[in-house]
């Protein structure tokens, strides 16, 4: 069958999905698919008419690709796609949706609001310390944190867009877990220098995981059955991987759900492929499962 591997496309982690298409593709090609690799862009839909793939594998990343628009094409041309459909990706590209089907799933947050960029900007919006983020952008790009005690609110950049997530901080462990289909994997730690942002994440050496992450029985149980009830939450389909913040120090009270991402990083230094190996499955076998799984 032929494979269409969606790759890079407009949005602020283009050179991620970049990493991530060109992955997969050499992946799949391996696995015996005949591959094209297409990046993104205005013509689109013509290069689909034209290559006519049996499945497209979606390794696009942030907007357009992983918010249900890239999806809602391959709805309308009948093409068989990876990951989630419309719907989930959409609910949770939009990290403030996605806390509202978090807590009528009975998941645990953090405390947070939207505001817009001047008033963020003007005063402190909540005590710090606390996070200023896009509510619908990925791999870290455009995060402030505010630190306890800071005196100023953060000045932001001006291609910081107009309305934001301010959320508080929570101290502590960064983990996450993937879910494939019915099953979550793994939790991993992840340990950083400082935070973990754009370069810990793509850089070699940026940050160090530990996975499967040396937690008490009770945190990594909780990890792996609320990354399920948040896939199944949203909708999700296929791959998803939920991040999580950990405050140590107040137990199974101090875990909750950041988001869900329904196309994470297929990167040399992400986390799914890495939890997808540590349960047994190659990265071959990883992407080859998502292709058998599309569906439109
Ligand atoms: N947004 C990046 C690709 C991730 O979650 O892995
Ligand atoms: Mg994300």
């Amino acid at each position: 069958p032929t494979v269409a591997v969606l790759m890079g496309g407009p949005s602020a982690e283009r050179e991620v999905s970049l990493s991530s298409g060109r992955e997969c593709a050499t992946a799949l090609r391996d696995e015996g698919f005949k591959v094209i690799e297409v990046d993104a862009g205005p013509d689109l839909v013509a290069r689909l008419a034209e290559i006519q793939p049996d499945v497209v594998f979606n390794a696009l990343h942030g907007r357009w690709g992983e918010d249900g628009c890239v999806q809602g094409i391959l709805e309308w041309l009948r093409i068989p796609y990876t990951h989630s459909g419309v719907l989930a990706s959409a609910l949770a590209m939009d990290k403030e949706r996605t806390k509202q089907i978090y807590r009528s799933a009975g998941l645990p947050v953090a405390e947070s609001v939207l505001a817009s960029k001047s008033e963020v900007m003007a005063s402190h919006v909540i005590a710090p310390p606390y996070v200023v983020k896009p509510y619908n952008e990925g791999s870290s790009v455009g995060v402030y944190l505010v630190e306890a005690g800071a005196n100023t609110p953060p000045q932001l950049s001006d291609d910081m867009p107009d309305v934001l997530m301010v959320e508080a901080y929570v101290p502590g462990r960064e983990l996450t877990t993937t879910v494939v289909g019915d099953r979550a994997l793994c939790v991993t730690d992840i340990l950083t220098d400082g935070w973990y942002d754009y370069d810990a994440k793509y850089v070699a050496g940026g940050s160090r995981h530990v996975v499967p992450a040396d937690l008490p029985q009770e945190i990594t149980d909780a990890c792996l059955d609320y990354a399920l009830r948040a896939h199944d939450a949203l909708g999700c389909r296929g791959v998803s991987r939920t991040d999580f913040r950990w405050d140590e120090e107040k137990g199974l009270e101090g875990l909750i759900l950041l988001e869900t991402n329904t196309q994470p990083g297929m990167t040399p230094t992400s986390l799914s492929p890495e939890q997808a190996g540590v349960a047994g499955m190659s990265f071959g076998a990883f992407v080859r499962w998502m292709v058998e799984d599309a569906s439109c």
